[in-house]
């Protein structure tokens, strides 16, 4: 009730911020209020621009700094954009900074999409509608934590392309995309009346090996033809001499990025030497960190980050906070880094921000806008209370087969006959699985091992023998699993993309079996690949049938390893919710079709999915599909909470 209360005055004044923004004596009182455009009233053409002698940015004509918060809007569904967006306008926020993920945009070469949760234009107009500023990053590479930092998986195949440089064929589609993406920017600068006030080109290049600097001329070039010569363009690398020095160049405007450990002093005067005046800027103020499987959750006090922040303001310098709110890598985008073993990002990219990743204001955020407010004056009234979040409590599921015996589903048209294995890539497959099939040459009575070559598994294998699981090759991890069976059976090894490195000289990173399988000393031959599309028919409905009629074939029951498992429930209310799943291992969740991601618990710290209420029906029955790929429970049943934990102890595996 006292929630609704909190809605309701907030709707109020949200709508009368929006009357003031129409009205020009508003747009003043606003701007004042907003922008900090102390100095001058908005006049003549709208200008952003930077000057080199009082070292500030200038807006309109007045020296200008600015707060700001990314968000990633790739990583929340559409219908939440304006909540979250509000909610940093009411944290006291001037402007938002936001990546552009190639990869989300043009899935296929020259196939583009900006529908729905990829519509960058709605959800650029919301940023307007708000009142907020944008700072644009628009790659190419944006790292964020993604797949691939960004760039499309297709770029790999051609398969000796480097990746950020000036090759041709990378530069080709890099241009080919620009000249979609950046005409839509244009219209929308600042100094065209929008509200984008700086662009930036690449991201923290300075920290890639290649250091070639044509290639940063070339996009600076790009850019200038699409954007013109009036916006701020600008570059954003680790606080380093190395970094700064590959990754800043002549015509762009330099930053840096430090976390609330670092010394901010000492990150701006290493700035100072690369670009002597102009306003310091931390494009990237860490207010938090990710999270990679099976390490511990990753967490930093407010106290902290809101000290960090005062010292930074205190200089006089702009900021923006990384993550103002995390989000959700759903279904298949999470990246991965490579630090002595490939390391993946979990689903959960709460990034413990101010928001969490249902987007509900934190005490971090809390301690946040009373720094801001020490600076600037922020909107005043109630802060947006949280959304609501329910306990639908447990649901059980049936399984409905494996894998394995619903080829016909799942993969259109014939296998691919190879004598040795081909790559994800040769498949032309971006994401999620390709199963691996070959008959075993030989019987193999006692427990011989299936080995893979030093790193020969992109990322996960899971290996069964005439439908038999016998265990996983993993990455840089487990090389070999000890099988048994028959000359004739089947060896399936499905093998799961979980994400592509997004960060360092190993972005390059190609998919499913890189090398031969080794049984006991003989290398295997003539296997049979199997492109999969899971997401297809499961989006279409898949599996049609009503919970009580899922229909096994009893001679297959016993089969194990990767298996479907589909429920229904229904709900009273809609709301956002939490996915747990216990005892079970690791896999994929859809809900009514939409994928919410891997879950792992068995290796944590994240337990729960998030569970966005958009793709909750409370009218008809939700179904609920997932693939186990090890072991579900005997039980097989769910349970969905109220709350996230995603710091879940660790089993060690
Ligand atoms: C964005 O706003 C403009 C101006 O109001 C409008 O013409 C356009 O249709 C909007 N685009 C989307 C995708 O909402
Ligand atoms: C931060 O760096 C500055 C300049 O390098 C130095 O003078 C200062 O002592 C440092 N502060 C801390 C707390 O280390
Ligand atoms: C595999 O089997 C061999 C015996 O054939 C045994 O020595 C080895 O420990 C087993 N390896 C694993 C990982 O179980
Ligand atoms: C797989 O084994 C065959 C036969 O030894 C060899 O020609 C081929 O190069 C191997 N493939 C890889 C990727 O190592
Ligand atoms: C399945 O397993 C059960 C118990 O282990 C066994 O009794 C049954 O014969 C098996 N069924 C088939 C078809 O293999
Ligand atoms: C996880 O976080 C919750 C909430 O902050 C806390 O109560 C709990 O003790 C934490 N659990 C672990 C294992 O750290």
């Amino acid at each position: 009730m006292e929630q609704r209360r909190q809605r309701k005055e907030y709707e109020l004044m949200e709508s009368r911020a929006r009357e003031l923004q129409r009205a020009p004596m508003g747009a003043a009182i606003l701007c004042l209020l907003l922008a900090g455009c102390l100095f001058e009233q908005v006049r003549g053409d709208p200008s952003f621009t930077i000057d080199y002698a009082r070292d500030c940015f200038l807006k309109d004509g007045a020296c200008f700094r600015y707060i700001s918060g990314s968000f990633h809007y790739f990583r929340v569904p559409s219908v939440y954009w304006k909540d979250r967006l509000l909610k940093m306008y009411m944290t006291g926020l001037d402007a938002i900074q936001v990546y552009v993920p190639w990869n989300f945009h043009e899935p296929q070469p020259r196939m583009f999409n900006f529908d729905g949760d990829r519509d960058l234009e709605r959800f650029l107009n919301l940023t307007v509608e708000l009142g907020l500023l944008v700072i644009l990053r628009p790659g190419p590479y944006i790292c964020a934590e993604w797949d691939m930092g960004g760039l499309p998986a297709w770029l790999l195949n051609k398969k000796a392309i480097a990746l950020r440089t000036s090759d041709p064929h990378y530069l080709n589609a890099v241009d080919s995309w620009l000249s979609v993406l950046l005409p839509k920017i244009k219209p929308r600068l600042y100094c065209n009346g929008g509200n984008i006030i700086s662009v930036q080109v690449e991201n923290e290049y300075g920290s890639f090996h290649a250091c070639d600097y044509s290639y940063m001329r070339h996009l600076l070039n790009i850019f200038r033809i699409y954007l013109g010569d009036d916006v701020v363009l600008f570059t954003t690398d680790g606080n380093t001499n190395v970094e700064l020095k590959c990754g800043t160049l002549q015509g762009l405007f330099a930053t840096v990025d430090f976390g609330p450990v670092d010394n901010a002093t000492k990150a701006f005067e290493l700035l100072r030497r690369v670009q002597p005046r102009g306003p310091l800027v931390n494009s990237e103020y860490y207010t938090g960190w990710l999270d990679y499987w099976g390490e511990k959750h990753a967490s930093s006090p407010a106290e902290q980050v809101s000290r960090g922040l005062q010292d930074i303001l205190n200089t006089g310098a702009s900021v923006n906070m990384y993550m103002f709110e995390g989000g959700t890598n759903f279904g298949y985008w999470n990246g991965a880094d490579f630090k002595n073993i490939y390391k993946p990002i979990t689903t959960s990219y709460d990034y413990d921000a101010p928001l969490t990743e249902a987007g509900d204001p934190t005490d971090k955020l809390l301690a946040i806008r009373s720094v801001i407010s020490k600076f600037k004056s922020v909107p005043e009234g109630p802060f947006p209370p949280p959304t609501p979040k329910y306990y639908y409590g447990l649901v059980s599921l049936n399984k409905v087969g494996a894998l394995v015996d619903l080829l016909d589903i799942f993969s259109e048209g014939d296998p691919y006959g190879t004598q040795y294995p081909i790559t994800f890539e040769d498949l032309k497959q971006a994401f999620g699985f390709v199963l691996y099939r070959t008959r075993l040459p030989s019987d193999i009575p006692f427990p011989t091992p299936l080995s893979s070559q030093v790193s020969g598994v992109h990322d996960r294998a899971y290996i069964s023998v005439g439908g038999r699981f016998y265990g996983v090759l993993e990455r840089d991890r487990i090389s070999n699993v000890n099988v048994t069976g028959s000359a004739g059976e089947w060896l399936d090894v499905l093998v799961e993309n979980m994400g592509r490195i997004n960060f360092g000289a190993d972005i390059t990173d190609f998919k499913g079996l890189l090398g031969n399988l080794t049984l006991g000393e003989d290398i295997l031959r003539d296997w049979v690949v199997y492109s999969l599309d899971i997401d297809g028919p499961i989006a279409a409905g898949w599996p049609y049938v009503p919970d009580n009629h899922i229909w096994m074939n009893p001679q297959l029951q016993n089969r194990t390893g990767p298996t479907f498992y589909s429920g229904t429930f229904q709900i009273g209310a809609v709301g956002d919710t939490f996915l747990k799943l216990p005892k079970w291992t690791k896999g994929q969740v859809w809900i009514n079709g939409f994928n919410i991601g891997r879950y792992w618990p068995a290796r944590g710290p994240q337990i729960t999915l998030y569970v966005p209420s958009n793709i909750l029906s409370s009218s008809q029955l939700n179904r609920i599909t997932i693939l186990e790929l090890e072991h579900a429970p005997d039980w097989s049943t769910v349970i969905f909470l109220d709350r996230p934990i995603l710091n879940g102890t660790l089993s060690g595996r």
